[in-house]
């Protein structure tokens, strides 16, 4: 089939893009590994033997890198609506996030393990329609939220992917009334045009704050 001009671009751009010849060199999935490296050095997340949650995880680049960090010690607890070829140390959930039944199935992993980190990388399939993929984004960024304040250990950290536009502000209204320092930041390794901005919550206020909230 002849390719069309757009598929073209895009291959020229993604084998000229450094990060991916360096994912490839490094043993990567994906070059979407260099955004948890760079948030790590920033933010200081991961550390050995940490209990982490990886949402939308495939295809296993952010696992890999947390698994170089946390040692054979911590573990991994991934979930992604696509299927992920194993990574030691990482038990895998496909299904949708969204989904209270899978919601379920992952706090059935973790029994009563608590969570040391809670990162997500997950967005909406873009269908072009700017408030829908928007409003798609900003639930899934909740029900990251929500999770993290139900399975978080004390002083645990946050990490998630949303886009800048509607309802954006209010999310991070409500990450600062749940961490004690939220910050956004786009790593080097996000492309120039993709909207994503990464949002970091640190160290999770304890049970008294929150329920001055009425969160907990
Ligand atoms: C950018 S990719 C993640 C890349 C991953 N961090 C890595 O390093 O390999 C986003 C992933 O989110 C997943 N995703 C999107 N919506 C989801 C949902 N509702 N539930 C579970 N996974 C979801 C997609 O299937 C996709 O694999």
């Amino acid at each position: 089939m002849k390719r069309s001009k757009t598929s073209k671009s895009w291959m020229n751009e993604h084998v000229s893009d450094i990060f991916v010849r360096q994912a490839q060199s490094d043993g990567y999935r994906s070059r979407a590994a260099y955004k948890l490296i760079e948030a790590n050095e920033k933010f200081k997340l991961l550390e050995k033997g940490m209990v982490v949650v990886d949402l939308g995880a495939a295809p296993g680049s952010w696992c890999q890198v947390i698994n170089n960090a946390i040692g054979s010690q911590g573990k991994i607890f991934a979930l992604d609506l696509l299927e992920m070829h194993p990574i030691k140390n990482v038990d895998f959930i496909q299904g949708d996030f969204r989904d209270e039944l899978v919601l379920h199935e992952l706090e059935n992993k973790l029994n009563d393990l608590k969570v040391d980190l809670v990162i997500s990388d997950m967005a909406p399939n873009i269908s072009g329609i700017k408030t829908k993929d928007q409003a798609g984004i900003i639930h899934l960024n909740e029900l990251a939220l929500d999770f993290a304040i139900n399975w978080m250990k004390p002083n645990g950290n946050f990490l998630v992917k949303s886009f800048i536009g509607e309802q954006y502000e209010s999310f991070i209204e409500a990450a600062r009334v749940v961490f004690t320092r939220v910050t956004t930041f786009k790593p080097k390794s996000s492309r120039d045009r993709s909207a994503e901005i990464f949002i970091v919550g640190q160290k999770i206020k304890n049970i008294e704050q929150l329920n001055d909230f009425g969160l907990e």
